[in-house]
């Protein structure tokens, strides 16, 4: 058997709409998201990991009732972003200035199509920031009509400015109903919503009886096929049909595979009357609105955008990996391998672990200042140090590493302040104006 590597993750989950709404107890909108590897034909493979034939991906698929112009109920949160979008026609006139405007604008104006799309690309935006992503080097870009997928009713990418230019690394469809429709077809596995409806509809239409005593023994093995033909005809067709039946007292309809294809039936067999239907539930397919993420690309571009270097220092670098991305968030620095200091390293690193703060400790006989330089190119955010005055008094600095500035106080408070400033509920501005700076050398 031929094996075949997905080119993303998301027919995965359209397969499993059927459950997916099941699991949400059938009420819209909803999402479902998966992360993992995907594949592509790549010709020439190039530029480390933007180019490559296996990469990981994460994606949300939001299933979303197409009537009522794709409302999302949470747009108003993001509304008032700021974004900068390069929409087709500027591209197409050849130009890739970008414009600023509100997302709540851009939706306004008919620009981006609908709020749930707008809703996904302003929460793109938030969540690249979040990770460090610099807003100047973020442009939303619009897909020109003849390089949209063939599922995409409208698509933006979010690119991001690296070294090799301008990357796609997030991009955000509006993929209609194009994927259910397609599997629905192929498989005959009905991948729709059904809906009470707000009000019932009144149908009016054709509808016809038969007389299931005379019906059977009169088709006998062809009984079936006579029905399902009768089932499937049309409204057009019926309106005629009971005109003629009332007319000549029989009709004749098409039925493959029986007799000549034709049969007779008469007015003893078949009623066929217009009544009216009440519909109390609506069938639809979901829209789907996909926001698609390259995991490696935006790693590569995020290193890129939070490294630099101290001034008139090439070598000195530094990576500014915001607190919450940051592997390790607070280096222990005892100032020296005095014994004094082990019991307070050792009661401060347990504490952090016990409050989920990953630490590390640095006792190597380097000087203070080479230790945090060299934690700096790690990306570490935070340093603490050990010294002979936290012996007497149990108080400790806290060294914010883009700044390099530094806050003593009692070892609860900088625990407390580590834990907030790596949960984002404060950052150093804000504890820098409550604990005291620190500004002489540690107490040797
Ligand atoms: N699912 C989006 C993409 O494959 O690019």
């Amino acid at each position: 058997m031929p094996g075949y590597l997905r080119p993303e993750t998301a027919q995965g989950q359209f397969l499993n709409f059927a459950k997916l709404l099941e699991f949400n107890q059938q009420s819209m909108p909803f999402a479902s998201a998966s992360i993992g590897k995907s594949f592509r034909n790549e010709i020439s493979p190039r530029a480390g990991l933007l180019r490559v034939r296996e990469f990981l991906m994460a994606e949300i698929e939001h299933y979303v009732d197409p009537e009522g112009g794709k409302k999302h109920p949470r747009f108003v949160e993001v509304k008032d972003l700021e974004m900068s979008l390069l929409d087709r026609n500027v591209q197409l006139s050849g130009s890739t200035k970008t414009t600023k405007m509100t997302i709540g604008q851009a939706v306004e104006t008919g620009l981006v199509d609908n709020e749930t799309l707008g809703y996904f690309l302003g929460r793109i935006q938030l969540f690249l920031l979040k990770l460090g992503i610099d807003l100047n080097k973020l442009r939303f870009r619009q897909h020109m009509a003849n390089e949209m997928a063939h599922y995409a009713a409208d698509c933006w990418d979010a690119e991001l400015q690296t070294s090799y230019g301008w990357i796609e690394c997030v991009g955000c469809a509006d993929r209609s109903a194009y994927d259910l429709t397609v599997h629905k077809n192929k498989t005959g596995a009905p991948l729709v919503v059904r809906a009470t409806r707000a009000e019932p509809l009144r149908i009016e239409e054709y509808q016809i009886d038969l007389e299931k005593k005379k019906f059977g023994p009169r088709f006998k093995k062809d009984a079936k096929a006579v029905e399902s033909a009768i089932d499937a005809l049309s409204q057009e067709l019926r309106e005629k049909l009971s005109l003629d039946l009332e007319k000549d007292g029989k009709i004749e309809i098409e039925v493959a595979g029986v007799g000549s294809g034709k049969v007779e039936l008469e007015k003893d067999l078949i009623t066929i009357e217009k009544r009216t239907r009440v519909d109390n539930v609506r069938e639809y397919t979901p829209n789907v609105i996909e926001p698609s993420f390259g995991i490696g690309r935006i790693m590569y571009s995020m290193i890129e955008h939070v490294y630099w270097s101290r001034e008139g220092d090439e070598a000195r670098g530094v990576l500014s990996f915001p607190p919450s991305i940051a592997p390790t968030k607070v280096l222990l620095v005892p100032l020296s391998t005095n014994p004094a200091f082990k019991p307070l390293t050792q009661r401060l690193t347990s504490k952090l672990r016990r409050l989920g703060v990953s630490n590390r400790v640095d006792d190597s006989s380097a000087s203070i200042g080479k230790r945090y330089a060299r934690n700096d190119e790690l990306g570490t955010p935070f340093g603490i140090t050990v010294d002979f005055q936290s012996v007497k008094d149990n108080t400790f600095t806290l060294r914010d590493r883009d700044s390099t500035k530094q806050v003593r106080a009692s070892e609860d408070e900088i625990l407390a302040a580590l834990k907030s400033l790596t949960d984002g509920d404060e950052t150093w501005a804000d504890v820098a104006k409550r604990l005291p700076e620190f500004t002489g050398q540690e107490v040797e």
